[in-house]
């Protein structure tokens, strides 16, 4: 393809993410006695001739006396190097093979280790602007060529004066040296590249400010790797999401804001308009009218368990996948499960309150090994079955049941009624799901069918347990010890009184709804959520997503991704397929799945086509979105 453009790049920070001289010192100086001082000094004059503060020659000279190189550092200069390209550099290696006569590499550094790296690339050894190294017999750096203008000040407006481009010039880069070619008017634009390091002085000289190559060669139609650039991506992370998982976002190229507290309708509302992804915790609420400000949106993440906050059924119908983290915190809330009926079988909650008083009472009584004991599980899902595992381990017997077909893992017992679970167990442990037929489900006829001396556990949900009727079994003592997490009425904040006729009981273990809440929960969370945003953006996979048909999809490879978002109507297939075969399309792979409102069809095609396919697809009637991936 023959342009009338050149594009003029930068090398350290730009090409590489590294400054090649610091990559340099850390190989010329490794036995320095010197070295920490040296390369701090080094630091301090690249700075200093970056943003102009010293001369460039100076900074040259004072920075080689440090380094002291010799030939044999530079193999290992370039593998490093090599190792170092900017990300997105690597993504478009395409742009360079295409454009190869009109790319141009300048640099203030030398073609000894300029050349090797991006050549690979496919960039013309004649097109590579950078000094070259003098050496001594023994190999030796004694300096540099003293004619390259590069190796003086104002050294890339001499080169790109010399080069006498027959077109516009485009430059990319850092720093200060790269923004003089514009000033110096022998650039059309400078595009201040901020994807490794990011200067103010810089950006705000700058014509367009770009995170990444994609963005550059978005903006100048030349992108051929990647649909749309990340860095327009903008991400909304409310509530202190975990700094993990913004570090994720942000390495993956998104523009994240982070706010530290929920936000009100009104202002999610206004606030959403141009938000693409959305992180929440539980604390936020997705209402209808939020989401029907939210045009752009595309997922939203919730950080959390729970999706209540979030009006799933119109995120459906707006085409936004909804994604949440159903098992991070599912061992946290088992370990608890496990230690408190350790602590309850020996009755240690009130041994322990009873030393705070000053009684010395020991003795064995009504204290018991978990060992050999039966444990009864009501619901048999994530946590359910994680308990399962670990109480075996502790040579507990298992007795589960669960209104859905389970697998019994290990040699746990199914049972075909919860009353078979409840008469027989020693330990019972309720792990439901929150849903409204179970409000209730353990009542006083259930605790009549228990054993005497139970130990009871609710870490599920707080209505599925008659408080009343569990005060009254603890009273009487059918009930030896119970550990509660989870109540009918929680207090709203932290400030709140805890308010229960759970209160004061004896051998009775109350925690503030934390079954979950552990650091590495939190951090799984933050872990877990972005990957599946992340796969959703990149691929259109939606596997385990609350609102949307799950379809775990094969990375994208030498094809176009369609994407296709629509109400569940009959015949939409049939249409996309009719669009594609009217415009001779070759269909390399298609995925349909649809749940009860919408219908999900992906369709991998290959990559020369028509685009203007893309306005007849996004035409047909009932389309709710529709995305391109490369
Ligand atoms: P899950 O959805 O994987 O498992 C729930 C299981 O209960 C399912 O297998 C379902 O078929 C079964 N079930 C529903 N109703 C039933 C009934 N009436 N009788 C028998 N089985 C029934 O859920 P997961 O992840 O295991 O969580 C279980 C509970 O723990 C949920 O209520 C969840 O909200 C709660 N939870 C509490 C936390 C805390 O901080 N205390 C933290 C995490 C979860």
């Amino acid at each position: 393809m023959k342009l009338n453009k050149y594009f003029v790049i930068d090398f350290d920070s730009t090409f590489t993410k590294v400054e090649a001289f610091d990559v340099l010192a850390d190989i010329s100086l490794s036995d320095h006695p010197e070295r920490e001082a040296r390369k701090a000094q080094i630091v301090q004059i690249t700075n200093q001739g970056m943003d102009g503060s010293i001369s460039f020659r100076e900074s040259l000279e004072k920075r080689l006396n440090l380094l002291a190189p010799n030939k044999k550092h530079l193999p290992f200069l370039i593998t490093k190097l090599k190792g170092s390209v900017s990300e997105s550099f690597k993504r478009n290696k395409e742009f360079f093979q295409l454009h190869a006569d009109n790319i141009y590499i300048i640099s203030n550094g030398f073609k000894e280790f300029i050349e090797p790296i991006v050549t690979e690339f496919g960039v013309k050894p004649e097109n590579i602007l950078a000094n070259e190294f003098r050496f001594d017999d023994t190999g030796k750096v004694i300096g540099f060529d003293q004619d390259n203008p590069l190796s003086a000040n104002g050294g890339k407006v001499e080169q790109l004066k010399k080069l006498n481009l027959p077109g516009d010039i485009y430059v990319i880069g850092d720093g200060y040296t790269d923004y003089e070619i514009k000033h110096a008017g022998l650039a059309n634009k400078f595009f201040a590249f901020t994807e490794n390091v990011e200067r103010e002085n810089i950006k705000s000289k700058a014509d367009h400010i770009t995170p990444s190559l994609d963005e550059f060669l978005y903006l100048n139609k030349l992108n051929t790797v990647i649909s749309y650039p990340k860095n327009r991506i903008n991400v909304l992370l409310l509530e202190n999401v975990h700094p993990v998982a913004v570090a994720l976002l942000k390495a993956e190229g998104f523009n994240v804001e982070t706010y530290h507290a929920a936000l009100t309708e009104d202002e999610l509302c206004e606030k959403i308009k141009n938000v693409s992804v959305l992180g929440i915790r539980s604390k936020t609420q997705v209402t209808a009218k939020v989401l029907e400000n939210a045009n752009r949106l595309m997922a939203i993440g919730a950080f959390c368990i729970g999706t209540n906050q979030i009006d799933l059924k119109t995120a459906t119908k707006k085409g936004i996948a909804v994604f949440n983290a159903p098992f991070s915190n599912t061992r946290s809330v088992v370990e608890l499960a496990i230690a408190e009926m350790i602590l309850l079988m020996r009755n240690i909650v009130d041994k322990s309150v009873k030393m705070h008083k000053g009684v010395w009472d020991k003795s064995a009584k009504g204290s018991f090994e978990v060992r050999g004991k039966k444990l009864g599980l009501v619901g048999y899902g994530n946590i359910g079955t994680q308990l399962s595992v670990i109480a075996e381990s502790l040579g507990m017997k298992v007795l589960y049941y669960d209104v859905e077909e389970r697998l019994s893992l290990g040699n746990a017992v199914k049972c075909k009624s919860l009353k078979e679970v409840l008469e027989q167990a020693d330990v019972i442990s309720l792990h439901v799901d929150g849903r409204a037929s179970n409000a209730n489900l353990i009542g006083a006829k259930e605790f009549s069918l228990m054993k005497k001396g139970v130990i009871f556990i609710n870490l599920s949900r707080g209505h599925i347990v008659d408080i009343q009727a569990l005060r009254e079994n603890i009273l009487s003592g059918k009930v030896a010890g119970c550990a509660i997490d989870v109540f009918p009425q929680e207090p709203v904040s932290n400030d709140d009184e805890f308010v229960s006729d759970l209160r004061g009981l004896p051998n009775t273990i109350l925690t503030p709804h934390i079954g979950g809440s552990t650091s590495e929960a939190q951090e799984n969370i933050g872990n877990y959520v972005p990957g599946k945003i992340m796969d959703y953006i990149n691929t259109g996979s939606t596997s385990n997503s609350v609102s949307f048909p799950n379809i775990t999809l094969p990375i994208l490879e030498n094809a176009h991704r369609l994407i296709h978002i629509h109400n569940n109507v009959p015949g939409i297939l049939a249409k996309i397929n009719q669009v594609l075969a009217e415009n001779g399309i070759n269909i390399v792979g298609q995925y349909l799945k649809t749940n009860e409102s919408i219908g999900y069809v992906i369709t991998d095609i290959n990559k020369q086509y028509d685009k203007e396919v893309i306005a007849k697809l996004k035409a047909i009637e009932d389309t709710i979105k529709f995305r391109v991936l490369y």
